[in-house]
């Protein structure tokens, strides 16, 4: 993590011009300028390199230089860049990572690390080479409410986690913008298991202290595609009203336009018209490259799954059971956690219903947003995190409140990806900054549950070759000068060893 330059500010190139790129950037112009400078952008769509150029130059930092994906290693010598931040979609993750390290940056990944076990390979093969540093954004780990459930369970409060049992629950507006764009691919997004129960498996493995080492999974597109019951009967509907097939698009389905005539305001379907920054970054740039953002998500094509059922092994001999579902009529999670000594609960409402604007508009994002969207009385916007141990009544954990986005994660999340290089790491008894190896401990579930929902069958981690040892040291070290009421955590890995076998010859 050598700077590249003198001066205390480190140089950061942003790869990846869509909607999560502007976390960081507005990061490194705003709140952490002072530690960071932004060096150069890679993205390949012209329009979108604009879009972030421009806003660039009106916080103050004029003609930043857009690079080609193919000239990365250019723009690493070039621009003197310190620090790659990836936010790609998630298939070109593995390649980016390894050809920065090897040009000499350090690298801050978005989730998912990668969609392959191939991915994780070429991965550990590049870090093992260049003992470069890769941070995984795990912003959920950040969340105050998730700290807290770390905090519980390091404590030895409920004893030894015995099972965990984790429901997520996507609703019927950003559920379903997972169906609109290359989400709706597994070989671009690795499904919803690769790319959004990453989070989720991650903040198991790090609630826990423990790596998984056996999956099984069930699910399939139940909701979504053109296929569905829920499709069929609209199709029924619209022909029995003497309206052609829906449109491949949303666009114009919030008045009524191109094509959407008679179905006006469709609740399914998203106008990109309707949002300015939707607009600008993707409608007015698709001619650039034909990326379609609010595609049908009853349309054909889509080989991802909207229902996912999974039972998992932990290598201390802990079980997961966790669902997702991403059409849910509210969004938000129940996790339950089962000790030798007691039991944790923790319920999150992040929004309690969908309700839509007069142009059948709604945030896509409600976490994104805290506060955005009241629930109400009976499902209250909030959450809960209870513990009670055997033989004793139940307390209510207070959870501190956050600020910012993804439940309060976001803004925390940055402050160590931006100033710990500079500033030194800050003492965490949590271990919340994540490697790596966290990240491939991550998608490992999620990349053994898209081979089980194949086959049909367990599959076992270390069948994958993934290139490194996903285990959690155990008992783990106590932080120095860490009192007795403070929680045990686990090292965070930094530079774990490859094992002998990187190539993945045990696949
Ligand atoms: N942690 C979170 O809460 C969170 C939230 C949203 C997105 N994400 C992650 O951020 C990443 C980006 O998601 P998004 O919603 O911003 O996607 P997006 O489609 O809006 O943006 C991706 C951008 O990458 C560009 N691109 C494609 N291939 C490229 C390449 N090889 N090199 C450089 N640029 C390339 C595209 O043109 C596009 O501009 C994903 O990995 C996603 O999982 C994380």
């Amino acid at each position: 993590m050598t700077s590249q330059n003198p001066s205390t500010r480190r140089r950061y190139a942003v790869a990846g011009l869509g909607h999560r790129s502007h976390m960081y950037v507005d990061a490194i112009l705003g709140d952490h300028a002072d530690v960071a400078e932004l060096a150069a952008f890679c993205e390949p769509n012209r329009g979108r390199a604009a879009v972030y150029t421009d806003l660039a130059a009106e916080r103050g930092r004029p003609g930043v230089p857009t690079y080609a994906p193919a000239d990365l290693e250019q723009m690493i010598t070039a621009e003197h860049v310190d620090t790659l931040i990836v936010t790609t979609p998630d298939a070109t993750h593995a390649d980016l990572v390894a050809r920065a390290l090897r040009a000499g940056a350090d690298v801050v990944v978005e989730k998912p690390l990668t969609t392959t076990a191939q991915g994780c390979r070429t991965i550990t093969d590049a870090v093992a080479e260049t003992s470069r540093s890769v941070v995984m954004t795990f912003n959920y780990r950040y969340a105050p409410r998730n700290s807290e459930l770390r905090r519980v369970i390091a404590s030895g409060e409920i004893g030894e986690v015995t099972s965990v049992h984790f429901e997520w629950v996507l609703d019927s507006v950003h559920g379903a913008d997972y169906f609109r764009r290359w989400h709706r691919l597994k070989d671009v997004s690795g499904g919803l298991l690769v790319h959004k129960s990453s989070h989720h498996f991650d903040l198991v493995s790090w609630w826990i202290a423990d790596a998984p080492t056996r999956v099984y999974a069930r699910g399939g597109l139940k909701v979504y595609g053109d296929t569905s019951p829920v499709a069929r009967e609209m199709a029924e509907r619209d022909a029995a009203a003497g309206l052609p097939p829906r449109p491949a698009r949303g666009t114009g389905s919030a008045d009524g336009t191109r094509g959407w005539e008679g179905r006006a305001g469709d609740r399914w379907a998203l106008d990109l018209r309707a949002d300015e920054r939707l607009k600008a970054l993707y409608l007015d740039a698709e001619h650039h490259d034909g990326y379609v953002r609010d595609q049908d998500v009853f349309s054909a094509g889509i080989t991802i799954e909207d229902n996912l059922a999974l039972l998992v092994d932990y290598e201390r001999g802990a079980t997961l059971t966790y669902s997702l579902n991403a059409h849910g009529p509210w969004e938000g999670y129940r996790v339950s956690v089962n000790g030798t000594k007691g039991r944790a609960e923790l319920e999150v409402v992040e929004r309690g219903s969908v309700e839509l604007d007069e142009r059948g508009r709604s945030i896509l994002d409600p976490s994104a947003n805290p506060g955005a969207w009241e629930g109400d009385d009976v499902r209250p916007f909030g959450d809960r995190l209870v513990v009670q141990k055997h033989w004793g009544r139940a307390r209510e954990v207070p959870i501190p409140a956050g600020i910012g986005g993804h439940g309060g994660g976001d803004a925390i999340l940055l402050q160590d990806v931006f100033r710990a290089p500079v500033e030194g790491a800050r003492h965490d008894p949590l271990g919340r900054a994540a490697g790596y190896l966290d990240g491939v401990r991550a998608v490992a579930v999620g990349i053994s549950g898209n081979a089980s929902l194949a086959s049909g069958q367990p599959v076992d981690v270390a069948d994958l070759g993934l290139g490194v040892s996903i285990s959690v040291p155990w008992p783990p070290e106590r932080p120095a000068g860490a009192g007795s009421a403070e929680p045990v955590v686990a090292p965070h890995d930094a530079h774990p060893t490859p094992t002998s076998d990187p190539a993945g010859a045990t696949a």
